[in-house]
């Protein structure tokens, strides 16, 4: 066993949240701004497997199996040991003696990715620590069985693009396609300090859907549409598009029910203040929402989004 250091980056979607779920087209883009890192450490022989979790203040400890400790109920238990004890499953490997000290400036629950970022970072170190490797593909599937845990039904497109940290379109049950940016543009991302567990979000709108799916599926399409055309003007570096398309993705969030008094103020505030789009980005009724603007007026956006009640901002650049 070696020591080892692995980590992972958060993520955003740009275009097709909750839309995806139902079979259409999502981009999704690595957000190295905010990362989750792990540190595993040989620990003394018959120590079995520590995960400590200093931010949380929390450590779990499995001594021989997962039996003794396996909790589907907490959910701590299913973002730092359940993906150590899938990847232990996977590699056909013991319960090792190893300390791993998981670290995150993710903020969780808030559409940032923070579940599948702690489970890559996580399993990445264990299988450094064992000397072992695990393909993409594999990886990808196990921090997918992660994200059921905490998600009930994801599409699967938050462990894609964090563990093949590349612009990502994604359709559900097809190989993830990466994709270039031709031209890099400037994101002000503001978090409404709301906790929103997606997974809420994510059966609101399977019931809306069931209850009206006329309506509904066609707000879907219009969504993949949106994702499609988002993804060409990322590629062509028209960047000039993507405002509009954003503003329209947000009003159909807004319809499917998705968004939330204090996203639709910061949405509003953003372009006050000269941001050339805003939506929310991620589950919704809560995390946070994702301003375009120019790097010149990134300033003046961030401020009126403090103004506007958002817990934290930060300014990103994409590609
Ligand atoms: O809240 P997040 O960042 O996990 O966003 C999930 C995106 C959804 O489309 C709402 C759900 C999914 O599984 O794709």
């Amino acid at each position: 066993m070696h020591p080892a250091r692995a980590y992972a980056p958060g993520k955003i979607i740009l275009f097709g949240e909750h839309a995806v779920v139902h079979g259409q087209p999502a981009i999704a883009v690595p957000l190295t701004a905010v990362q989750a890192h792990a540190e595993a450490i040989p620990d003394t022989f018959g120590a079995g497997l520590t995960v400590q979790a200093p931010d949380i203040g929390r450590t779990l400890h499995a001594a021989e199996s997962f039996d003794e400790v396996a909790d589907e109920a907490d959910p701590v238990y299913n973002a730092l040991m359940f993906p150590l004890e899938l990847a232990l499953d996977a590699l056909n490997a013991p319960v090792p003696d190893l300390a791993i000290t998981i670290r995150s400036s993710i903020p969780i629950a808030s559409g940032l990715g923070s579940g599948a970022a702690l489970a890559t970072a996580l399993i990445r170190a264990l299988t450094m620590a064992l000397g072992r490797s695990l393909r993409r593909e594999k990886l990808n599937e196990l921090v997918y069985e992660v994200e059921k845990r905490h998600h009930g039904n994801p599409s699967g497109i938050d462990n894609t693009v964090i563990v093949y940290e590349r612009p990502i379109y994604f359709v559900r049950k097809t190989p993830p396609v990466p994709f270039a940016i031709g031209a890099p543009f400037t994101l002000v991302v503001a978090d409404t300090g709301v906790n929103s567990p997606t997974k809420l979000t994510v059966e609101d709108v399977r019931r809306l859907f069931e209850a009206e799916p006329e309506r509904v599926g066609s707000i879907f399409e219009r969504i993949g549409a949106i994702a499609c055309e988002g993804r060409a003007a990322i590629e062509a570096g028209q960047i000039a598009a993507l405002g509009p398309l954003m503003n329209e993705n947000h009003a159909l969030l807004r319809q499917l029910t998705v968004s939330s008094p204090e996203l639709d103020d910061l949405c509003a505030a953003a372009l006050k203040a000269g941001a050339s789009g805003a939506k929310l980005s991620g589950g919704g009724r809560g995390g946070n929402m994702i301003a375009l603007a120019d790097p010149a007026i990134t300033p003046a956006v961030a401020s009126a989004l403090y103004e506007a009640g958002a817990t934290s901002v930060f300014v990103t650049t994409v590609g």
